[in-house]
């Protein structure tokens, strides 16, 4: 009874602290006495009816918000998300950006770690963020549905430990999404079916806000207030499904000090890219004269042949004392192919101290990453075969499309399941050529791949070193490519076929991420050590690549030392969901914290 108590007031007490702190102050901390709290949000996944750019529709959203919560923790800390099912579609929840060492079964891409929650049940995840601090977020991991199931994730420095910088005044969280009129489920569908492209976004967003440059939006913008000369953090996350995006800020210089929730070294621009999947956090000085800036996200129109939402998403950066009633300072944003742009923010991008990269290498991987056209099966072509040669257009790994099994893998593998996925991935292409000026592009020349569930198996410990060729088959196209599970060393990249006598690679201070972007027509090398047991998903973090097959699967095997084996799967967590009980009734998406 006593214990109720204590936590009810402990509740109570970080509920009060935290709504005063939301958005720009650090997180006060309501820790136990090693300085580690648990912190339980509870997500009810929900439609909600809104209206944007003159439609109305129903969205996926969890606890009835667009963008969603925000989680909030501290580094070490442990997080218990109870995730509830109130809608009929299937859900996961995938924590992105965050490493699940030991807790693969709660990293939430379904059918490689999870089956997905189904309407009515609920599914609760429980990890700790070791070793992490930065800007994250986490999205629906099923179908297409992170387009509106998404939210920021902030974890703060331990007490007492400072920024790598000078304290900014405030700190905001800047998510960049796409808003589609249609509903999103029919379009990932039809898309599918038509064997087409997908049909392109209706607009973009800025936290959820399109701006006044689309219809019905003038009075749909984001509004960021400003005090002259102070300097703000701004947390940039792309949300977005299938566009990569510039963001920048009329007359105002943008100075990187942190990629993927891992500290760099300053670097100052005035655009940033970010594909999907991709995070930064900027420090911007409100240095100019006082008035109301455009905070712009335009498209990056990498492959030529992918149509684009060509209309920038506005938000205000706003000066107080900037009168009401005056326009927006057009921001400036590169040409929308602009690959320099990128390159000179990829070549700015290192880790903010000296880094230890192995130099002797256990196992090398040559990947390949592209698109593909399968031959048409089907009766109704015309409906169903609308890709370039009325074929279907595909996307893989070295020339294998992924395909969902209808098991988790994590499962099978843990269980000894045969029958589900093979463990044959290669380590290589089956073929060499010049992968981007001489793919096999027009009939009668192959640009099929091969269907399969395949994973690649690495003991523990592996030192990997991953290099990632884009392909020319169909199109060359920038591709992030994501990591779940892992961060890895970018050593290298460039444009072209990869050469291994010609190619630079930076072991002294590469950036340490979880999504790289190959650049287009070009090739990227990663380096990591397998060193957390499970079932880890690799793909591009462009939803319609994925969901052609742009992925693999790796399983991390046990290591032989203390803390080196995957647990055993979740069991009914008696504690939380007891407590759980108790504080039903609440709105709030943090419940409490311990
Ligand atoms: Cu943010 Cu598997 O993705």
């Amino acid at each position: 009874m006593k214990m109720a108590n204590l936590l009810v007031i402990s509740f109570m007490l970080c509920l009060g602290m935290l709504s005063t702190t939301i958005y720009n102050v650090k997180l006060i901390a309501c820790a136990s006495s090693n300085g580690i709290s648990t912190r339980f949000y509870d997500f009810k996944v929900q439609t909600k009816r809104v209206t944007k750019l003159c439609n109305t529709k129903d969205i996926v959203t969890i606890n009835g918000k667009f963008p969603g919560p925000v989680v909030y923790a501290q580094e070490d800390d442990r997080i218990i998300v109870k995730v509830t099912n109130k809608t009929p579609f299937n859900i996961t929840i995938h924590w992105h950006g965050i490493r699940q060492q030991l807790s693969c079964w709660y990293d939430g891409p379904s059918y490689i770690t999870q089956c997905p929650i189904q309407s009515g049940q609920s599914f609760t995840y429980n990890f700790t963020v070791a070793k992490q601090k930065g800007t994250f977020f986490w999205h629906a991991h099923v179908s297409w549905l992170r387009g509106t199931a998404y939210g920021a994730m902030v974890v703060y420095p331990k007490a007492n430990v400072h920024y790598p910088f000078k304290n900014p005044y405030q700190e905001h969280i800047i998510l960049l999404g796409e808003y589609w009129i249609k509903d999103l489920q029919e379009i990932e569908h039809s898309t599918l079916a038509s064997g087409g492209a997908p049909p392109r976004a209706d607009a973009f967003t800025i936290n959820g806000h399109p701006g006044p440059n689309y219809n019905c939006s003038t009075n749909d913008v984001y509004q960021l207030d400003v005090v002259p000369r102070k300097t703000y953090l701004l947390r940039l996350i792309n949300a977005g499904l299938n566009t990569e995006n510039f963001f920048a800020i009329a007359n105002h210089k943008l100075t990187i000090v942190e990629a993927d929730a891992e500290y760099t070294k300053p670097f100052t621009t005035d655009t940033v890219m970010l594909g999907p999947g991709q995070t930064l956090n900027v420090l911007v000085t409100a240095d100019q004269p006082v008035g109301k800036y455009s905070m712009a996200v335009a498209p990056y129109k990498s492959g030529r042949i992918v149509h684009y939402q060509n209309v920038s998403a506005i938000a205000c950066f706003n000066y107080l004392g900037a009168a009401s009633d005056s326009l927006y300072l057009p921001a400036k944003l590169p040409k929308l192919d602009d690959k320099l742009a990128v390159k000179t923010v990829m070549d700015g991008l290192r880790s903010l101290n000296q880094v230890d990269v192995f130099k002797e290498i256990d196992k090398n991987l040559f990947i390949t990453i592209g698109l593909n056209v399968q031959k048409c099966h089907s009766k109704t072509p015309k409906k169903n075969c609308q890709a370039m040669n009325n074929g279907v257009l595909a996307a893989s790994m070295n020339n294998i499309s992924f395909v969902n099994p209808n098991i988790s893998i994590l499962e099978a593998y843990y269980k000894n399941k045969k029958g589900s996925y093979t463990e044959d991935f290669p380590d290589r292409p089956s073929k060499f050529y010049n992968f981007v000026n001489g793919a096999p592009n027009n009939i009668p020349h192959d640009t099929q791949s091969l269907n399969g569930t395949r994973t690649k198996v690495l003991e523990y410990g592996s030192k990997v070193q991953l290099i990632f060729q884009d392909t020319g088959t169909v199109n060359i196209e920038n591709h992030p490519m994501h990591f779940h599970g892992h961060s890895f060393y970018v050593v290298g990249y460039g444009t072209g076929n990869y050469n291994p006598q010609t190619a630079k690679f930076n072991l002294v201070d590469p950036p340490y991420m979880s999504t790289i972007g190959v650049p287009v027509g070009g090739w990227a090398a990663i380096r990591f050590v397998a060193n957390n047991p499970g079932v880890w998903y690799m793909h591009c973090h462009i939803d319609i690549h994925q969901s052609w097959g742009l992925g693999m699967v790796f399983i991390v095997y046990n290591g032989k030392g203390e803390s080196e084996s995957l647990p055993s799967p979740p069991l009914f967590f008696s504690f939380s969901i007891k407590l759980f009980r108790t504080f039903t009734g609440t709105n709030a998406d943090l419940l409490y914290v311990v």
